[in-house]
């Protein structure tokens, strides 16, 4: 069948409430987190998608390009929260954990999160997540979740090859980006209605640790302010990773402007 009408056969049959009821597709564009924002301002329903097949200006966190690479997900979603600003970089938490759950039920082993946007398979990225906010009278007006998966890639470039990797490569089988999509969808509208129910990460915080990368090992903080390391013990229920130092003192680390990483290299 037609890709167009396979994701409009999912947005008509899924079985959530609000999310993904609406499916945009698109062949190429440019970013869809551009084109969530554009569908935003149209006045377009909480739950929006948009999904394309190619990007050609596809925006990974601080300024960075995110290739699409073939057959993989590119997937942007609109939100329209009534929760303070504040609390909402905690939305990426959110969205990771799902991911990450959604790719266990299809039979992925060795899921682990990377504090506080990617995803890891055997200890190699195959997702990240961009979440962008528009904001007005210091209220949120909407918010825009993107996250790009490596899914059926049959070749990973060789200068990101120690670092990333694809569904495909680690599952040596071909995952349906459908049954995918559709797993990420459901799991996402539940945790996030909890999560603006408890307006924090508490009832996630066991699922979320697990899961969590580095976790009672030597992280190295990279900041803007400067570097420093410390024992991972994994997130609060605000989302802020807890880093304790040689001194003995424990730094909670704010997912701004910052990258967590091991000691020797991207994990
Ligand atoms: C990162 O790891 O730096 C985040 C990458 C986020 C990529 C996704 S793909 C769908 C959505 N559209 C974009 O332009 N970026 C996000």
């Amino acid at each position: 069948m037609d890709i167009k009408l396979r994701y409009q056969e999912l947005s008509n049959n899924i079985s959530t409430k609000w999310l993904g009821k609406q499916i945009i597709y698109k062949i190429e564009t440019g970013s869809t987190n551009d084109d969530v924002k554009k569908e935003a301002i149209e006045h377009a329903p909480h739950g929006t998608i948009v999904i394309a097949e190619k990007q050609t200006n596809g925006k990974g966190r601080r300024g960075r390009d995110w290739d699409t690479k073939e057959k993989s997900i590119a997937l942007s979603m609109l939100l329209r929260p009534s929760f303070q600003p504040n609390i909402a970089s905690m939305i990426t938490l959110v969205t990771a954990l799902s991911i990450a759950k959604a790719l266990e039920k299809i039979g992925c082993d060795n899921v682990q999160i990377k504090w506080p946007n990617d995803i890891l398979v055997n200890k190699k990225k195959v997702c990240g997540i961009l979440t962008e906010m528009s904001m007005e009278d210091k209220k949120i007006q909407y918010m825009v979740v993107g996250f790009g998966i490596n899914v059926n890639m049959s070749y990973i470039p060789e200068h990101i090859k120690h670092t990333a990797t694809s569904l495909l490569l680690e599952m040596n089988q071909e995952v349906s980006r459908f049954i995918l999509i559709e797993e990420i969808l459901i799991l996402f509208e539940q945790y996030y209605e909890h999560f603006c129910k408890l307006e924090d990460l508490s009832i996630f915080l066991n699922e979320y640790n697990d899961l969590l990368i580095n976790r009672g090992t030597l992280v190295k903080v990279l900041e803007p302010t400067g570097n420093y390391e410390g024992i991972s013990k994994g997130i609060n229920f605000l989302g802020e990773l807890l880093v304790e130092t040689a001194d003995g003192k424990c730094h909670k680390v704010f997912a701004g402007e910052v990258s967590v990483r091991g000691i020797d290299g991207y994990v």
